[in-house]
């Protein structure tokens, strides 16, 4: 089969499209025809080599990327019970060993759920990653509530796009920050306020949230706590080292909550974000599409950081993804 590989840790100019051999799904596994794959900022840290103490620490371990994926069941292993060939699912898998970027895979199916009919496969393919960053960052992290100010920093990308659906899907008023270009795009997915950060430091105004879901980290903690009510919550899933140490003492000496969060993939949550899809309560942004054969353009272009959400691998097998 078709995949892209990587051998060695560097930029994207390193990942190489090539043939493989095709799996074999073992027990409890589904071979799934990969539609598409959605990169992500997380691909192109482990391409770097910055995560190469789980990944390899000297060369990588799986020379497949790409977490995200929509596709169809081609096969099934021994005890798979939950899925029959032909079914369109999609997952995440950043817990198991990646494998995105290729005509096939073979994944845990307790990585995947049923994928909601109405959607294509770009659009689904958008999904787990972010989506489930978003939720978990809101509902676990955050202890979201309805009524609540919430205010998504960097609201147009991958995560941000979907916390300010899911916000709102919590009732929350929602106020996003993002640049000039991007303003349009954050009122059509639903934000009450739009915050010009070229315009504006949200941090300075005064203005005050119950809960901030961040995505960027390009504050200080200081300036981040001073937005926040007395009471206030703030998330980051951009990672703030200062938090490793401050979070935790912030905490107890006062009301305030400031963490940081890393997202873990579960069934469970992927079938309640494929449940808002049916209900139209999110719709995901895609950005652009590209072929597998220039998935390191696509890598590129995601790691200027400024996509408007999601960009996809799209293989056009069967004439639309
Ligand atoms: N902890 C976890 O479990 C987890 C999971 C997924 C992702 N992440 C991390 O979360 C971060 C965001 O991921 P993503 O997929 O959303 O990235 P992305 O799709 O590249 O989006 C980044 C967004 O940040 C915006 N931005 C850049 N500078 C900004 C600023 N000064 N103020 C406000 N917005 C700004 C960009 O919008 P403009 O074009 O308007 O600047 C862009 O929309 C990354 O660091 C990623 O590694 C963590």
């Amino acid at each position: 089969m078709k995949a892209i590989i990587y051998t060695t840790y560097g930029s994207p100019d390193v990942l190489q499209f090539t043939d493989v051999e095709k799996p074999t799904p073992k027990a409890g596994e589904v071979l799934v025809k990969i539609m598409a794959t959605a990169v992500n900022q997380a691909d192109i840290h482990v391409l770097s080599g910055m995560l190469r103490y789980s990944t390899g620490v000297f060369k990588p371990k799986q020379p497949i990327l790409g977490s995200d994926i929509a596709g169809i069941v081609e096969a099934v292993g021994e005890n798979v019970t939950q899925f029959q060939v032909g079914d369109e699912v999609f997952g995440d898998l950043s817990g198991h060993g990646r494998g995105g970027f290729a005509e096939y895979v073979a994944a845990p199916a307790s990585a995947l759920a049923l994928k909601p009919a109405a959607l294509s496969f770009a659009q689904v393919a958008a999904v787990p990653m972010t989506a489930l960053t978003a939720l978990q960052g809101l509902r676990d992290r955050g202890n979201i509530q309805a009524g609540q100010q919430v205010l998504i920093n960097g609201a147009s990308g991958g995560v941000g796009s979907f916390a300010v659906q899911i916000a709102k899907a919590y009732g929350a008023e929602v106020t996003a920050v993002v640049s000039t270009g991007k303003i349009e795009l954050v009122r059509t997915i639903g934000a009450d306020h739009i915050i010009d950060y070229t315009q504006e430091n949200f941090t300075q105004n005064g203005q005050c949230y119950d809960l901030i879901f961040d995505t960027v980290a390009n504050h200080s903690v200081s300036d981040f706590k001073r937005a926040l009510t007395p009471n206030g919550i703030f998330v980051t899933c951009a990672f703030l080292p200062a938090l490793l140490i401050l979070g935790p003492w912030l905490s107890m000496t006062g009301n305030q909550k400031m963490k940081n969060m890393l997202a873990k993939a579960n069934q469970a949550d992927l079938i309640l974000l494929a449940d808002l899809l049916k209900a139209n309560k999110i719709i995901p942004v895609v950005d652009r599409c590209y072929p597998l054969s220039e998935t390191s353009k696509a890598l590129r272009y995601v790691k200027e950081g400024h996509a408007q959400g999601k960009v996809i691998i799209i293989w056009k097998r069967f004439g639309s993804a």
